[in-house]
């Protein structure tokens, strides 16, 4: 920050909402529609069943969605105010977004308003005691992107891509500036993959990250997108849990 630059107030108050939280894990990845939504709100259904505290914070603000997946009725539900907000539980999981006040109406803001929406989000809602907090993110490497990064201290994202040349060059993009930022991806997962063969081997042995998770494409993923116990019943869901096992592996919860 230059000399005489007034530090915002709320990057303090920010640290000190995460100070229960053990691990942050952002998820993202540049190229749009890979999984990352349903991948993280996947995860935290399954860290939710291996008995940890999770939280799921949706900051895709233009596009929130996580609440699809896990069948949350946004006018039926709301945070509890309590000199900040206090996120409610579904399905073992604290779970903040801010279709909560949009109720399904777009959000059409430009930059700064993002950023804005992300430093009170990230300073308004009260986590307490959490093992994770998951946080799904919006396509891009954008603000909410490296907001994330720059507000939240030691970040560990977990990276979504498909095999496809065209989401592996950009997460070669994300890669880039999580290490010059000195942030360390928890893995990569490749998802929606139809062959035995992983395309993004190379890649991760250049960046020295390790894939962590393959999960298979799944035709019939879509039933189950807003039934939470369906979810739970498939195959896709069980690849999940198996990744929530290295995460937790990884950061030793
Ligand atoms: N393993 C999978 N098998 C089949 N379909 C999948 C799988 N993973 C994700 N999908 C589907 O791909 C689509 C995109 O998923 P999702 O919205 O989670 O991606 P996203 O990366 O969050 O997108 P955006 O960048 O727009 O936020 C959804 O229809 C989802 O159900
Ligand atoms: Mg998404």
């Amino acid at each position: 920050m230059g000399k005489g630059a007034i530090m915002d107030p709320r990057l303090l108050i920010i640290s000190k909402r995460m100070e229960g939280v053990k691990a942050v894990v952002p998820v993202m990845s540049p190229k749009g529609g890979v999984g990352k939504t349903l991948i993280a709100s996947s995860l935290a259904l399954a860290f939710a069943e291996r008995g940890r505290r999770v939280g799921l914070l949706d900051l895709d603000v233009t596009n929130a969605s996580s609440h699809i997946v896990l069948g949350v009725r946004l006018s039926e539900l709301k945070p509890i105010e309590e000199k900040g907000l206090v996120p409610p539980l579904v399905n073992g999981v604290k779970f903040m977004t801010i279709g909560y006040y949009s109720c399904g109406n777009p959000l059409p803001l430009r930059g700064g308003d993002i950023d804005e929406v992300i430093k009170e989000m990230l300073a308004t809602v009260i986590w307490s005691q959490l093992d994770l907090l998951l946080i799904d993110t919006p396509p891009g490497i954008s603000d909410e992107v490296l907001d994330v990064i720059s507000y939240v201290s030691e970040p560990r994202p977990l990276i979504v891509t498909t095999s496809s040349k065209l989401s592996i060059a950009s997460i070669e993009k994300l890669l880039k500036i999580l290490t010059e930022s000195r942030v360390k991806a928890i893995g990569v997962v490749e998802n929606m993959v139809v062959s035995e063969e992983s395309a993004i081997k190379d890649l991760v042995d250049r960046y020295g990250v390790e894939v962590i998770g393959r999960i298979p494409y799944d035709p019939f993923i879509e039933r189950s997108i807003g039934d939470v116990r369906i979810l739970k019943s498939t195959s896709f869901f069980s690849k999940v849990m198996n990744l929530a096992d290295k995460v937790l592996m990884r950061l030793s919860l």
